[in-house]
This record gives C-alpha cells, structure tokens and sequence, in this order.
C-alpha cells in the first residue's frame, strides 16, 4: 500500500480468496494504524489492485516480493514450504515473460535459502538463467507491527543482498525512485549476508528484552530496586539506546520467537550452539508467567479468583495475538481455575476464536476490571495508560494490581492500592 501511495502501480498476489476479496474491497485483513486509509486511497487511484492468479499479475511488473509467511517447524528450524511455492509460481509466470525481471525475497528466511532454494527452483520452473534473464535479490524487512507504515516510510536503512551487481542495482533503483529525497542509507552486499543480518538483528532486540528481565528479576529480590530506573540509566549510554529496555512479561508477535528458535536450529545445523541465544529463548518463555506469580504473592489461591485481564495483543496498535504473551498467561489462570475476564481495543474478535467460552469478554477497560479481584496489564496500550488509581478503587472488588508493563506511576499506585509490578 506505501509503494501504491507512491504512484507505483502494484498487484497484491495470495493464495487465500478471502483476503484477496476483503482487500479489494478495501478492507483490511489486519489492524494497522493509518492501514484502511491508505488502502482506500490506493484503490480510489486505481493503483492496486489483489488477485490470486499470479501469472497474470506478474507479466507486466518489473519487480517481484516474496512476503510469504516462514514460520516454524516442530523442531523450531524454519519451514520453506510458502516460499517455495511462491518460487514455483514465479518462475511459472516469467516463462512466459520477455523482459528481465527482479525476484525479491522480502520473508524472513535462513542464510542459503534464496541461493539454495528459490534460485533453483526459480529457474527450473522458469527455463531461465539468474542473472542474465532474472535478476534476485534478498531484502530483509523490519518494520515493527503497530508502526509499520511509520516504518516502511521512514527506515534506518535498506539492506539489499545481490546475486549480482544488476540484480542489486535494479532494486536500488526503484528503492530511489519509491524514497526520492528521503533515501534511507542502503547496504548493498551478497545474499548470505542479507539473510543473516536480519536473525541478528532480531536476536539482538530480543537479547535486549531478556537481558533487561532477567534484571527485573533480579530487583524483585532486592529491596528498594526498580528496573525502570535501573534501564533508564542504561539506555542513557549511547552505547547501549534506551530502545528494547522496557521489562515486562516477554516478548511475542510473529518474528522474534519463530526467528530466534531458527537461528538456533540453523547455527546448530552448522555444527556451533548458540548458547547466548538459547538463553534469551529461555528467560522469554519463562517470563509471562511472572504475571501469575504476582497475583498469587498479592491475592493468594487464584481459584474461582475474577481476574481482569487489560491487553492481549503482543503489542499496542495491533489485533496480532500471534505467540502473545497473553495466551500462556489466560490458560496458566484457566488451569488454575480462576475466572477470566479480558479486554483489548483491537483483539477482541481475533482472541474469541482462540478462547471462545472459556473466558469472558468486555467492551471496556472500566467495564472489564468491574467487581474483580485482581487485574493485570499484559498489553501497554494507550487507553490503559490513562487509568487512575481512583479507577480501579472505584470498581473493582478490591484495587489489586499487576502493571505486568510498568506502565503506573509506582509511588501513586502504592500509595492508594495493592499493586506488583514487575522489575520493582
Ligand atoms: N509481521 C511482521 O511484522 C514482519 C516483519 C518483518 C518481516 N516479516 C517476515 O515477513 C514474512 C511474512 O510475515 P507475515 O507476518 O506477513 O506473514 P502472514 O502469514 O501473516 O502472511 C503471509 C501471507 O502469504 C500468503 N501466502 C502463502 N503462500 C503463498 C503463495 N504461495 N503465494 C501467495 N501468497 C501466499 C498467506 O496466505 C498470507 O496471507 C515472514 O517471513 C516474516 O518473518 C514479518
């Protein structure tokens, strides 16, 4: 939708009809900020346009990005399956083609995977050569979900892995075109390191989150410590950037966990064990269910306990519960038969197909925390922010507390409730 904004007209290609009808329609099969309407303007424009039948939507592009999903297998090394199926029906299409076409592999994918895997098979299915009939290309994607357009239009950089100098110089051109003046720096280099630069980026935000909770673990031990100030502190240093130092009860979403369990699968598969990012993996895990333990530690035996649940997207400014933090925690409760109650601005329908009648569902934050025993914040969304002390004195059965984001003004809180959070 930013390249179709831009003027570039583009063709959205996906094997599900129903996003494809949606899109068209111009609705958005997710939550985004600012989404619907650059969507609405984009097909006002008559600049995109979605389809499923990919040859014809290829035979007039220059260009071409692999988006699809690259999610995990059981063992946590990366399943190819989409890519190479998206390869196949690429390389279908530019058999019928006569001019050189770009094939750019924007998914997540594993050191080797664009040389390995969708070169040949692009060229198999194509009777092409790469290179001199078609160019390829990886070129990493990290916009952030809930700021993507943000994102997408203001990037610290573009990372471009080239099969060849043409290849490479064909996507720099229309990252030119598509950024004009405001051209993010670009890094041009081969495609092995393309591919490994976004697991390392990813595994290093991630390390960031782990290693400030495991210092959040360590405050709750220690009388008088907190970690907010503690990582204010630290993000003060250049060296180390306040970004990514927010504890809490762990990260989700679609990438970190999926990219850091294949990064371990991959650089085990090369003979070394990446011991650092193991751990990261493992204080993740263990971290949303702190939400659990401080509830026990400020109400006791959580058993026919009303628990309010406030957020549980992974995020604020999505409706993505992809490996959120909320899921283990509502089925951790669940097991210890409290009762639940939840509230999300955005993931209320994408959460009833998860939890359907196991847990219930209010239309408000004030509405959700309403005659419970505890509430805990599990998604730092705005609109939570704003809620007082006096808020949850007022409705609830008593203000029992759990900022599982640190999102409360501390001395406020324990002044006028009970209140944990993690880190203090
Ligand atoms: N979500 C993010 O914030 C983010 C950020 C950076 C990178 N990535 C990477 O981008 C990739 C896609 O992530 P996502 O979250 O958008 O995944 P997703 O699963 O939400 O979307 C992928 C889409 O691809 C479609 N698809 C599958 N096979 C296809 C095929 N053969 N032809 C056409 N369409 C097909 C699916 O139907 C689906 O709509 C992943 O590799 C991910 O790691 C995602």
């Amino acid at each position: 939708m930013c390249f179709a904004n831009k003027g570039f007209k583009v063709t959205g290609i996906d094997i599900d009809s129903e996003k494809v009808k949606l899109i068209n329609m111009g609705k958005s099969p997710f939550r985004e900020p600012g989404l619907d309407e650059l969507l609405m303007k984009a097909l006002g424009k008559r600049l995109l346009h979605c389809t499923t039948n990919q040859e014809h939507a290829l035979e007039k592009s220059g260009v071409s990005f692999i988006t699809v999903g690259t999610p995990s297998l059981p063992d946590g090394s990366i399943d190819l399956d989409f890519v190479g199926a998206a390869s196949q029906s690429i390389g279908e299409a530019l058999k019928k083609m006569n001019k050189y076409h770009v094939v750019v592999v924007k998914s997540t994918v594993t050191p080797g995977t664009t040389e390995k895997v969708v070169k040949p098979i692009v060229e198999e299915r194509s009777g092409k050569h790469c290179g001199s009939e078609f160019g390829l290309c990886v070129n990493p994607e990290f916009l952030k979900e809930g700021s993507a357009i943000h994102d997408m239009l203001n990037p610290d950089r573009i990372v471009i892995g080239e099969y060849d100098k043409r290849s490479g110089e064909s996507l720099e051109k229309f990252y030119k075109d598509f950024y004009g003046e405001s051209m993010p720096p670009i890094i041009r280099t081969n495609l092995t390191n393309s591919e490994l630069i976004k697991y390392a980026n990813n595994a290093f935000l991630a390390t960031k989150i782990s290693f400030i909770n495991t210092i959040a673990n360590i405050c709750e031990r220690l009388r008088g410590a907190d970690v907010k100030v503690v990582a204010k502190s630290i993000g003060l240093d250049n060296r180390v950037s306040p970004f990514f130092l927010n504890a809490g009860l762990g990260y989700g979403g679609s990438c970190f966990p999926k990219d850091t369990k294949a990064l371990i699968a991959f650089s085990k598969s090369l003979g070394y064990m990446p011991e650092l990012v193991e751990a990261v993996t493992k204080v993740n895990e263990a971290q949303p269910f702190k939400a659990v333990d401080l509830a026990e530690k400020l109400i006791g035996n959580l058993k026919n306990k009303r628990i309010a649940i406030l957020g549980l997207s992974f995020k604020p400014n999505t409706d993505d519960l992809r490996n959120a933090p909320s899921l283990k925690i509502v089925n951790f409760l669940l097991k210890k038969e409290a009762k639940i109650i939840a509230y999300d601005p955005k993931a209320m329908d994408n959460a009833k197909k998860i939890f359907g009648v196991k847990i219930e569902y209010a239309s408000s934050a004030i509405k959700c925390i309403k005659g419970a025993d505890c509430c805990i914040i599990i998604t730092e969304w705005d609109v939570f922010r704003k809620l007082k002390p006096g808020d949850f004195i007022k409705h609830m059965k008593k203000p029992c507390i759990i900022d599982g984001r640190r999102i409360y003004n501390t001395a406020a809180f324990l002044d006028d409730t009970k209140f944990m959070a993690i880190g203090l």
